[in-house]
Formats: structure tokens, C-alpha cells, sequence
């Protein structure tokens, strides 16, 4: 997808979930909200979805609201893409997935991914943002600025 087209749906996307999000919004409703708006504006997103920071288990990450096919259940920190997204609370980028050591193929149809780490207003890490695609190359900046912006505003505020 061109960069300006891209640009434009995240902006679609950006006032949408203003006018249905608010800082009283459950997480969870965010999270589902989120999943929902963002795979039905882009065509290459396949899987979408949030692992959370586990509630018991410290360095693990749960699956939490999701759209596509089942999802594995948890992902230990460092392992995956994911888990070395909430290791290092930096957004990871993955043009191609079976050349990432360590990929968790929970889908072998995802062929590329980006994990965006999300915090909340105390810059806690509480999940991860994981978006795969069934294209190679999918997510560039252009998706890691908006959805590092789009998480921001809904869940670090
Ligand atoms: N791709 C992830 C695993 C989760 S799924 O793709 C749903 C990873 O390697 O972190």
C-alpha cells in the first residue's frame, strides 16, 4: 500500500477511535475496539491482535482481544517476535518472519508483522500490539509511527 493512502486510513482511524474512545473506556474495550477498526480499514492486516503483560507471571505475555485465527495462548519475554518487543519496549518490524529466529508461527499464512509495545500513564508496560499480514514487507515507519501514536493516545494517557 502507497505511503499517502496509509497515511490517510491512519488519519480515518485516528478520528474514529477519538469519537469512540475515551479515557473512561475499559482497556479491554479499547483493545477490542482497536482490533475491529484497524483490520476492517486495512486489507493486508491478517491477524491483529494484543498480548498483555501476564497478571501472575512475571516476563510473560497472555493473549488478550484478538481478530483471526487462533492465537497461542502466551509468549515467555524475548522469545518471538512479541516477546523480544516487550523485552526491549521497542517496536519490531519484521519484513519477512521466517527469517526471524525465534518466530512463534502461530499462522504459517503470516508471511510479515510489526509488534508495538504499549504502555500506560505511568509508561508501564501492560501488552504488546501485534499485527501480522499475509504480504511480505508489509509495515514500514509509516505504520510504526501511526500505531505508536494511535497506542499512545488511547492507553498513555
Ligand atoms: N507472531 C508472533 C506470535 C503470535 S501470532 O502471530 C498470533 C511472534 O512471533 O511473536
Amino acid at each position: 500500500m502507497k505511503s499517502d493512502a496509509k497515511i490517510s486510513r491512519y488519519r480515518e482511524v485516528q478520528g474514529t477511535l477519538n469519537r469512540l474512545l475515551s479515557s473512561d473506556t475499559p482497556v479491554i474495550t479499547k483493545m477490542a475496539t482497536f482490533n475491529c477498526i484497524l483490520k476492517e480499514v486495512f486489507d493486508f492486516y491478517f491477524w491483529v491482535g494484543f498480548y498483555m503483560v501476564h497478571p501472575k507471571k512475571q516476563n510473560c505475555l497472555t493473549v488478550g482481544p484478538y481478530q483471526g485465527t487462533l492465537g497461542c495462548l502466551s509468549i515467555p519475554f524475548g522469545r518471538g517476535v512479541c516477546g523480544v518487543a516487550a523485552q526491549q519496549k521497542q517496536t519490531q518490524i519484521v519484513p519477512d518472519v521466517h527469517k526471524f529466529s525465534g518466530h512463534i508461527a502461530c499462522d504459517s499464512a503470516s508471511n510479515s508483522e510489526i509488534v508495538v509495545p504499549v504502555f500506560d500513564n505511568n509508561q508501564t508496560l501492560i501488552a504488546v500490539f501485534d499485527v501480522d499480514s499475509t504480504e511480505f514487507a508489509a509495515f514500514d515507519d509509516v505504520d510504526r509511527a501511526w500505531l505508536e501514536i494511535l497506542l499512545k493516545e488511547h492507553f498513555g494517557k
